[in-house]
């Protein structure tokens, strides 16, 4: 398998507000290969879901990106090619991404027809997705709704309905932030296979530097819609060079009753 590589180029994106312009994501470029994790933090509101989804093409209602393009391998892709086909996603609060009156077999059905997938051979197909992201009783799980489920339940279900995809990227915008320590834990190792085992290339968005230090092979950091450092996940942690950088590994560290050295 060829390993691809994704780029986000000089992506900017504003927002008119209180009648001024400001940018919230200012000239951001980074890359994401497949088979590896690349990080993105920052604190709260520095831009990070806005680069996922100004790069995705699905900006909230008064924000647009204004320059800036994504390519695979050099080649250009415009957004809604990407979404699904080249990317998928999954997001912090997997109870709000599914349709409460609707069983998790509907949500994979609607996938199935928006991705193309015949639906003859699409239910096998999700059966495998499903038990790829860990979901064991498969067919009674397709039966269920959301208010059904467990915390963890879904958010294998958002990441079986991604595999769906066999998009080579996944954007994961704060995967585990919702959910209890254990599940964390666990949702962590299934994308720690599913990079290894299939060669996925993530963008991990996450506030949380325990995470980063599981998972991440690359760091960028943002501040204000800016990057402020990229860097190896070991130098992020043993040589953090930004003030943000060094805030962000500190606050982590003295979680252990640690500090930084030096
Ligand atoms: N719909 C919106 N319109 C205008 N500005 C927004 C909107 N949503 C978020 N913002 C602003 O965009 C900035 C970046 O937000 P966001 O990307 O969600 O941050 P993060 O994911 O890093 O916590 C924040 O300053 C936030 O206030
Ligand atoms: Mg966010």
């Amino acid at each position: 398998m060829t390993s691809k590589t994704l780029s986000i180029e000089g992506l900017t994106a504003t927002a008119v507000i209180d009648g001024q312009r400001q940018i919230l994501v200012d000239d951001l470029s980074l890359t994401v290969q497949q088979g590896r994790v690349m990080a993105l933090v920052g604190a709260s509101g520095s831009g990070k879901s806005m680069t996922c989804s100004a790069a995705l093409g699905v900006l909230p209602p008064g924000v647009v990106k204004t320059l800036g393009h994504v390519t695979i391998d050099g080649v250009t892709h415009d957004a809604a090619a990407l979404r699904g086909r080249h990317v998928a996603t999954i997001m912090q609060n997997p109870r709000s991404a599914f349709n409460p009156v609707r069983t998790m077999r509907d949500h994979a059905d609607e996938t199935s027809r928006a991705l193309g997938i015949p639906v003859s051979g699409a239910g096998d197909r999700i059966e495998d997705c499903m038990r790829a992201a860990g979901l064991e009783d498969v067919k009674a799980i397709l039966g269920l709704h959301a208010f059904e489920m467990s915390g963890g339940m879904l958010q294998r279900m958002m990441i079986a309905l991604a595999l769906l995809s066999e998009a080579p990227f996944l954007f994961a915008d704060e995967p585990t932030t919702d959910l209890d320590l254990v599940v964390q834990l666990r949702v962590l190792e299934l994308l720690e296979k599913l990079v290894e085992e299939r060669g996925l290339g993530v963008l991990l968005v996450t506030h949380d530097m325990g995470v980063v230090a599981r998972l991440a092979d690359d760091v960028v950091v943002l501040d204000h819609g800016r990057l402020v450092e990229r860097a190896s996940v070991v130098d992020i942690f043993h040589k953090p060079r930004h003030a943000i950088t060094r805030t962000l590994v500190s606050a982590h560290l003295s979680l252990y009753g640690m500090e930084l050295s030096a």
